[in-house]
């Protein structure tokens, strides 16, 4: 199917392009992406943002406090957290181009490069730090594995609430449920809840690439 079906100002390579992502070129990839980045995810449909930042509300979270953005990107959260009045967000993502475009949103406090999934050296400053923290687009294919989660776990202070979405077919095919399990089991966090909604809703039949009408869930959990 064509793109033109679709949205109306990008093409099917615009769209293509934004597929075989591998952790060990995720820098140069999302530098090179940077800059159609918005354009393409604000057109295909992308609610990711706005759920996490809907969750984010929905815990009473105080506005000053400070939130973490795992993986900002060009900082489509921060800027929906910034709307309801968040003025203490904190962003990190492996990206510099990413989070250049960042920046220029004055969402955030602080903005840092950071490559996440190494929690063994996940820096002190960002540690028990954290009321509650958010992950929108970043536990897929090609970039972050499970250990995420336990970086997620050091971030937050006791109580604190990890926000994240992800594709429901991910839950297996990437192990990230049996670790989300097993660090309720562990102790680490609780489960609070999780909600269903469509990615890349703005996209007709079978869609370009991996923009195709897609099951995704929001999940809270919350640090014991
Ligand atoms: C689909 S984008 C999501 C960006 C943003 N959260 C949003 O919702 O628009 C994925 C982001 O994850 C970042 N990323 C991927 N792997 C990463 C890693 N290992 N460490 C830090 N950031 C990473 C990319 O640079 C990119 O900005």
């Amino acid at each position: 199917m064509k793109s033109e079906d679709n949205v109306t100002s990008l093409n099917d390579e615009e769209l293509k392009i934004h597929g075989q992502f591998d952790q060990d070129k995720i820098k140069e990839q999302y530098d090179h992406l940077s800059s159609n980045y918005e354009d393409v995810y604000l057109q295909v449909g992308y609610p990711d943002p706005d759920k996490c930042a809907e969750f984010v509300e929905n815990f009473e979270v105080s506005k000053d406090e400070e939130i973490f953005d795992m993986g900002c990107g060009t900082g489509l959260v921060g800027l929906k957290l910034k709307e309801k009045g968040y003025t203490n967000v904190v962003g990190v993502d492996a990206s510099e181009k990413m989070l250049d475009q960042a920046k220029e949103k004055d969402s955030y406090t602080d903005l840092e490069e950071l490559f996440l999934g190494t929690p063994d050296t996940f820096p002190e400053k960002y540690r028990e730090r954290f009321v509650a923290l958010t992950a929108a687009g970043i536990l897929a294919e090609g970039h972050l594995g499970n250990e995420v989660f336990d970086e997620m776990v050091l971030a937050l202070k006791q109580g604190g609430y990890a926000i994240f979405t992800t594709r429901e077919e991910y839950l297996t095919k990437y192990n990230y449920q049996e670790k989300m399990d097993a660090l309720v089991e562990e102790g680490k966090w609780e489960f609070v809840k999780q909600e269903e909604f469509l990615r890349y809703n703005n996209m007709k039949g079978d869609g370009v690439g991996r923009f195709k009408p897609t099951k995704v869930l929001v999940f809270a959990y919350k640090k014991l």
